[in-house]
């Protein structure tokens, strides 16, 4: 088998890239050991980015966002009891779209498929070879069992944080920059309405919560956790006066429901540079991590893929490699920049290990300001509905 673009992954990065190749007139094949099912059943985060939303209106695949989506052009911030409103809307012009990310990849892979879009699942012992030669080679298993050989101009790895694609550039060519936090977030979905119009990013003595939606009777909510912390221990009960001691005051309360799932989600950032080896490049997730404070990691893949596509399309349209040279550069300027913005708001909002007493203080002294002043709150409302395309 031959195509241009072999990707590995189908993720979000992976079939938005063959998405915008596509409607560039560029082939691609996907390959996914992952199911279809499995894919679309699989619980991420839910915040779309002004951008990220853009991108998918000029790509044709935001239909459901808009009738199914919801708008949201404030946060709100928690602590000392009380709520703040960060006016997303005012301080920007833009706004977010509540859109859960598996719902996004039901759209893509619809649209994949509808277009006769070549996406293999639940195929095995994916490997690549030859990625430094003009015809860089993706082997893998079928589902059948039959072994497979596809011959590409490139090869894109989106394969997520546990992806194998990363390991194919040598030691000596990639450097790995990681950093572990020393807390996770216990994150359940309940059946019940919402407690609030807007999320709320709570910061209190017992450690942050988020609480988020997704649809008018389906609510997303998280609090800090040990990351060891093991989700089956806890009742539903214990889970509940958690959840309320984190934004109690003022007389709020959560609404409450069944809780029908249940997961602890480890906290760590990762990065790894270049972003391009040969004729290999990696995007999204295969290449960095975020922890899940502001909801940076799928725009952030589909930031990288915007990029590539156009550096891709670029090269087969007979105007050179130079897009695919800045390509590394060009991504890791926006990953670094949410790099540092994901970690601030994850160091501002949590318990953090061994705190003193001035710790705490600054946190409040800071939040005070960026509830206080519009210079401070545009910097987050900026960062939240993310940075224009061209940074
Ligand atoms: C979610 O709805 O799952 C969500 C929202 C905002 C975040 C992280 C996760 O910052």
């Amino acid at each position: 088998m031959r195509t241009q673009v072999g990707i590995v992954g189908a993720g979000p990065a992976g079939l938005m890239l063959s998405h915008l190749l596509a409607l560039a007139g560029v082939d691609s094949v996907v390959v996914e050991k992952r199911g279809r099912d499995d894919i679309e059943a699989t619980i991420r985060a839910g915040v779309l980015e002004h951008g990220t939303v853009e991108l998918m209106q000029q790509a044709g695949i935001a239909d459901r966002v808009m009738t199914d989506g919801t708008r949201h052009d404030g946060i709100d911030l928690r602590y000392a009891g009380a709520g703040h409103r960060i006016d997303l809307r005012r301080l920007t012009g833009k706004s977010v779209w509540l859109y859960p990310q598996h719902e996004v990849l039901k759209d893509l892979i619809n649209a994949r498929l509808q277009a006769g879009g070549d996406v293999r699942f639940d195929v095995a012992d994916v490997a690549l070879a030859e990625l430094t030669s003009e015809q860089p080679v993706i082997t893998f298993t079928d589902p059948d069992g039959t072994g497979q050989e596809l011959r590409c101009d490139f090869v894109v790895g989106t394969d997520g944080s546990g992806g194998i694609c990363k390991w194919a550039i040598p030691e000596t060519a990639r450097r790995d920059y990681f950093r572990a936090y020393p807390f996770g977030w216990f994150g359940v979905l309940v059946q019940a309405p919402r407690s609030a119009e807007e999320l709320i990013y709570a910061r209190s003595e017992r450690g942050f919560a988020l609480i988020s939606t997704r649809t008018d009777s389906v609510q997303r909510m998280y609090f800090q956790c040990d990351p060891q912390e093991k989700a089956e221990d806890w009742s539903e009960a214990e889970i509940w006066a958690e959840l309320q001691s984190r934004v109690a005051g003022n007389g709020f309360t959560l609404q409450e429901g069944p809780i029908f799932e249940r997961g602890v989600i480890p906290m760590r950032s990762y990065v790894c540079e270049p972003l391009r080896h040969g004729r290999l490049f990696l995007a999204g997730d295969a290449a960095h991590t975020v922890p899940p404070t502001g909801a940076k990691g799928m725009n952030l893949a589909i930031a990288d893929v915007r990029v590539l596509a156009q550096a891709l399309e670029s090269f087969f349209a007979g105007n050179g490699t130079a897009l695919l040279e800045a390509y590394s550069d060009t991504a890791l300027r926006r990953v670094w920049r949410a790099q540092h913005f994901s970690w601030w708001f994850s160091t501002l909002m949590h318990n953090l290990d061994g705190a003193t007493d001035f710790d705490v203080r600054r946190q409040l002294g800071e939040l005070d300001l960026l509830t206080s002043s519009d210079a401070a709150a545009t910097y987050l409302a900026q960062a939240y509905v993310g940075w224009p395309a061209k940074l």
